[in-house]
């Protein structure tokens, strides 16, 4: 690697990509996410920071978390299931579950994750202190789902590409950031430690300079979300604005009322660049709509089992911390095609061979499932896409 280069860039190089094409889209050429932490959507649509910049972007009005606490729902985005994940405490996916950088990396798409605090490149700590210091945790482990992925933390280019915020602003003034970016702003930030008001206001300054024309010369989407809600008891219903300069013109200042989930980010990118998919929750879930519409996808609808969701409490898996509700890591579903027409992920589908004909809870359905209303086991079958 080039360090001169990396020092300049901040990133670019972290996967030998400085001078590499960018991949273009459908509905964007670069997907940035922006991860706020526990707050409720009635709430935070009556925040002033967020209408200003609902009037640049879309409010998706319909927009879920999966369960609580943080962790689970930023483990869920970039691997299509959170393993019956329920606490914050570390933990650790095998080698053998694929994420949203397995997809990116099988058609050269670059990407990044910047996290707020992290001391360094490939960080893999509980936590950090940053400029607040004394045992303070600006960084979390626990907001940076990269780390839990034991694909990701056991290839040390992948590594190179877990960064910090300095690192961000280094590639953005260099036009180098990455096609696929992941952001956790620290504890201070992104509200957990503070309020409502100190993190919107916080993203709205945040959000200007990347707003700007000009800011950047390819088409630019900018998802704002929440990891979950404050309250418990409803359907963990956030709020996600979708930005930049990707957005249509007539569609600023206007709602979406789609259903979506955070495996809406994993299926918007698989339909967005044309990659295959990773035979887990990703399938089925609907596609952001107006990217849908740019190329024709008419598949996006209402989970069949709606009207039973929490989201307030985790199913089993092999993450949960209560032993009794332990089940195995469930195969992929390698019969399933993807919102882009595509099957599964090559990688996927060799480190899962044998278990072909498994009984999986992925049937492509874009159902959602919680600790009452359990993911179904059966064997797997195609979807009718
Ligand atoms: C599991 O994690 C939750 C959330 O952190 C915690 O409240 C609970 O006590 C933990 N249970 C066990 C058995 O460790
Ligand atoms: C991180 O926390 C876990 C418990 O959640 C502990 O077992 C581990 O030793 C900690 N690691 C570091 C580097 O502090
Ligand atoms: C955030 O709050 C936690 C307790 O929830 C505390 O341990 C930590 O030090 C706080 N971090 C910051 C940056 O204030
Ligand atoms: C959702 O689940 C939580 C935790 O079990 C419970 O307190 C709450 O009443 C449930 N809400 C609904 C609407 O069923
Ligand atoms: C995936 O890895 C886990 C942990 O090493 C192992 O228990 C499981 O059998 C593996 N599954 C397959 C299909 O290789």
């Amino acid at each position: 690697m080039n360090r001169i280069l990396w020092f300049l860039t901040g990133t670019a190089v972290c996967l030998g990509l400085a001078d590499a094409k960018i991949v273009p889209g459908k509905g964007f050429d670069r997907f940035i996410t922006i991860w706020l932490e526990n707050q409720d959507y009635a709430k935070v649509v009556v925040d002033e920071s967020i209408k200003d910049l609902k009037k640049q972007g879309i409010l998706l009005t319909r927009y879920y978390a999966h369960t609580h606490p943080s962790q689970p729902n930023y483990v869920a985005s970039i691997g299509g299931d959170y393993f019956g994940m329920n606490h914050d405490e570390m933990a650790r996916i095998p080698t053998n579950v694929s994420t949203v950088v397995d997809l990116l990396e099988s058609r050269e798409i670059s990407w990044a994750g910047y996290f707020e605090n992290l001391p360094g490149p490939g960080f893999m700590g509980n936590y950090s202190d940053g400029p607040t210091g004394g045992g303070t945790w600006d960084y979390v482990r626990k907001h940076n789902p990269f780390v839990t992925y034991d694909s990701v933390t056991s290839d040390g280019e992948r590594l190179l590409c877990l960064l910090s915020f300095d690192d961000f602003q280094r590639a953005f003034r260099a036009k180098q950031v990455p096609q696929f970016v992941f952001m956790t702003p620290n504890m201070m930030n992104d509200g957990h430690n503070t309020t409502l008001k100190v993190a919107a206001d916080w993203s709205h300054k945040f959000l200007q300079p990347l707003l700007a024309e000009k800011a950047f010369d390819e088409k630019t989407l900018i998802m704002l979300t929440y990891d979950e809600s404050e309250t418990y008891e409803e359907p963990n219903h956030i709020v996600t604005l979708l930005l930049g300069s990707a957005i249509p013109e007539k569609l600023r200042g206007t709602e979406d009322n789609t259903f979506y989930t955070h495996y809406s980010m994993l299926s918007t990118l698989e339909y967005n660049w044309g990659l295959p998919h990773l035979g887990r929750y990703d399938v089925g879930a609907n596609v952001f709509q107006y990217v849908a519409d740019m190329g024709g996808y008419k598949k996006n609808k209402d989970p069949a089992n709606l009207g039973t969701i929490n989201n307030s409490v985790s199913y089993p898996g092999f993450l949960h911390n209560d032993t009794s509700q332990f089940m195995p890591v469930p195969s992929p579903n390698l019969k399933l095609v993807g919102a882009s027409g595509l099957g599964i992920l090559d990688v996927v589908a060799k480190t899962w061979p044998a278990t072909k004909d498994a009984t999986t809870p992925y049937d492509g359905s874009g159902n959602v499932y919680d600790a009452e209303t359990l993911p179904v086991y059966s064997a797997p079958a195609a979807n009718t896409l």
